[in-house]
C-alpha cells in the first residue's frame, strides 16, 4: 500500500503575522486542539505513517505539539523563511533515499481530511508523478491560481503577485498540499527552483512546471474549498472553527445524539458521545470529555475533561472541571463545580455546590450548598463521602475528612473531623430562642415615636 511508506512533510515555519500574536500561528486552537494537531492526524488518519515537520527557529514549542500528536515526528528547522520550496529543503534528510512518495501539507491547512489524502495517494498509485489539490474558490484573492494546458492537464501554479490580469481571473485554486511519487522526482525538482518572482521567494508550486517540461504527469484533486481553507488571520480562523463545529456536531448527531440546537453547542476535536445523548443548547465541552449512552447535559454546561456516566444528567448551569467522573445515573444539578472527584453511581449533587478531590459513594446525596474545603492555600486534600451517605444543605467538610456510608451531617455544619458510619455528626452552635424577645423589642422602639 502507498501510504505505509509515504512520508508527509509539513510545513510550519512561517511567522504568521497575520494573525498578529506572540503565538506561532500553527498552535492557533481549532476545537481545543492547535491547527498542527489537526494536520498530523488527518495524515495519520490516512495511514501515512511517517511524518516530519518544518519549523522556524525559536520554534520548539511547535515541535513540542507536533511530537504531542506523533512521537515518532521527525522535526526540521528551516533557518530563514525563504519559501515554501525551502522549506521543503529543509527536510531534505527525511526524503532522501525514502522509497515512498512524499507529500508536503501545510501547517495553517487545518480542516484537510484523510479521505482527501488517501485520493492523492490513489492518484500517484494510478501514474501520477505529482499531484496538486485544487479547489474552485469564490473569491480566490490570496492564493495561487492553477494553470492548465490546451488538453486540460495541470501545467503550473501562478502565484497572485506574479498572475496577470487573466490569471488572476481564474478562480481554480491551489490549496498548498502537493504530493510526489518519488523523492527523487522531488529532490530533482526542489534543486531547480529559483526565487525569480514578485517576492523573492522559492516557491513549492514552480515544481508543477518543471516536472511537465520533465515529460513527469501532474494531476489535480478537487476539494471544496472549506476543507482546504488557509488559516492566515483571526478571521480565517473562526471561519474554520465554525466548519469544523458543524462536522462534529453532524457526527454526533449521525451517532444517534440529540442537539436541541446544535449551532450553540459547542464540541471538542475528541469530544466521544454515545447514543441517545441529549444536548441542551448552550453547551460548550472542550479536551478529554467522554459522554456515555442516554445522558443529558442541559443548558449552560461547561465540561472539561471529565467522564459522563451511562443515563447520567447535568446540568443547568453546571461546570465540570479535569477529572470530574461521573458514575451511571448520577445527578448534577444547577449551579454545582465538580473538579478531581469520583460521583458514584445513583449519586445526586444537586444544587449550588463546589465538589473537589472528593469521592462521592453510591447513592449518596449531597445537600445545597455544601462545600468540599480542599485548599488550605498550601496544598489540596481529599474528601471521602461513604454510599448513601447524606449531607445537610449548606455543609463545608473541611478536608482531608471521611463521612462514613450511610451517615448523615445536620445542615450547617463545619465538619472537620472524620465520621463514621451511619453516625449523625451536627457541627454548629445550637439554637437558642428567647420567648417574646421581638414583641418586647418593637414595643420599646415604637413607644418615643409621634404620631
Ligand atoms: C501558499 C501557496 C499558494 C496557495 C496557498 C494556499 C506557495 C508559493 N503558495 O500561499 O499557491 O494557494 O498557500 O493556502 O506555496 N512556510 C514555511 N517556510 C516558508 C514559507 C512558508 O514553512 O519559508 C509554510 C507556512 O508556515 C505555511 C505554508 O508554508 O504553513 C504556506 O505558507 P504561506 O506563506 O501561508 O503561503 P501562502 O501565501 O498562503
Ligand atoms: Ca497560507
Amino acid at each position: 500500500m502507498t501510504q505505509a511508506s509515504a512520508l508527509a512533510i509539513i510545513l510550519a515555519a512561517g511567522k504568521g503575522t497575520r494573525m498578529k500574536s506572540d503565538l506561532p500561528k500553527v498552535l492557533h486552537r481549532l476545537a481545543g486542539a492547535p491547527m498542527l494537531a489537526h494536520v498530523l492526524r488527518a495524515a495519520q488518519a490516512a495511514g501515512i505513517k511517517r511524518a516530519s515537520l518544518v519549523v522556524g527557529p525559536d520554534m520548539d514549542e511547535v515541535g513540542q505539539a507536533g511530537l504531542a500528536v506523533n512521537p515518532k515526528l521527525e522535526i526540521f528547522i528551516q533557518p530563514n523563511q525563504l519559501g515554501t520550496a525551502d522549506a521543503v529543503k529543509a527536510a531534505t534528510p527525511a526524503f532522501e533515499g525514502a522509497r515512498g512518495p512524499v507529500l508536503v501539507l501545510y501547517g495553517d491547512t487545518p480542516l484537510l481530511r484523510a479521505e482527501t489524502l488517501k485520493a492523492v495517494l490513489g492518484e500517484l498509485d494510478a501514474g501520477a508523478d505529482l499531484v496538486v489539490i485544487g479547489f474552485e474558490a469564490a473569491d480566490p484573492t490570496g492564493y495561487g491560481r492553477l494553470l492548465f494546458d490546451e488538453k486540460g492537464r495541470l501545467a503550473g501554479i501562478r502565484e497572485e503577485k506574479d498572475a496577470s490580469a487573466a490569471e488572476r481571473a481564474l478562480t481554480l485554486c491551489n490549496s498548498g498540499i502537493m504530493a510526489f511519487r518519488s523523492s527523487e522526482a522531488l529532490a530533482g525538482l526542489l534543486s531547480r527552483i529559483g526565487n525569480d518572482n514578485a517576492n523573492g521567494e522559492y516557491y513549492l508550486t514552480d515544481a508543477v512546471a518543471l516536472a511537465r517540461a520533465d515529460g513527469l504527469q501532474a494531476r489535480i484533486v478537487l476539494s471544496n474549498a472549506e476543507e482546504v481553507l488557509g488559516v492566515n488571520s483571526r478571521a480565517e480562523l473562526a471561519v474554520a472553527e465554525a466548519v469544523l463545529q458543524w462536522r462534529l456536531r453532524n457526527a454526533a448527531m449521525a451517532n444517534g445524539a440529540t442537539l436541541v440546537a446544535p449551532e450553540t453547542v459547542f464540541f471538542s476535536y475528541d469530544t466521544a458521545i454515545g447514543r441517545d445523548v441529549t444536548i441542551e443548547p448552550n453547551v460548550t465541552i472542550g479536551p478529554g470529555v467522554t459522554i456515555d449512552d442516554g445522558a443529558t447535559i442541559m443548558s449552560f454546561c461547561h465540561l472539561i475533561a471529565s467522564q459522563i456516566g451511562p443515563g447520567a444528567t447535568v446540568g443547568p448551569f453546571a461546570r465540570l472541571r479535569p477529572g470530574a467522573a461521573l458514575a451511571k445515573n448520577a445527578r448534577v444539578g444547577n449551579f454545582v463545580e465538580i473538579k478531581n472527584s469520583q460521583v458514584a453511581e445513583g449519586a445526586k449533587v444537586n444544587h449550588l455546590t463546589y465538589i473537589g478531590d472528593a469521592r462521592i459513594g453510591a447513592k449518596a446525596n449531597i445537600g445545597a450548598g455544601t462545600i468540599t474545603c480542599n485548599y488550605d492555600g498550601f496544598a489540596k486534600h481529599r474528601t471521602e463521602i461513604g454510599a448513601g451517605a447524606f449531607i445537610g444543605s449548606n455543609s463545608s467538610l473541611v478536608a482531608p475528612v471521611k463521612i462514613g456510608d450511610g451517615a448523615y451531617i445536620g445542615s450547617g455544619s463545619v465538619i472537620t473531623k472524620d465520621v463514621p458510619a451511619d453516625a449523625l455528626a451536627v457541627a454548629r452552635p445550637p439554637q437558642e430562642e428567647r420567648i417574646g424577645w421581638a414583641a418586647k423589642v418593637r414595643a420599646r422602639r415604637s413607644r418615643g415615636k409621634t404620631k
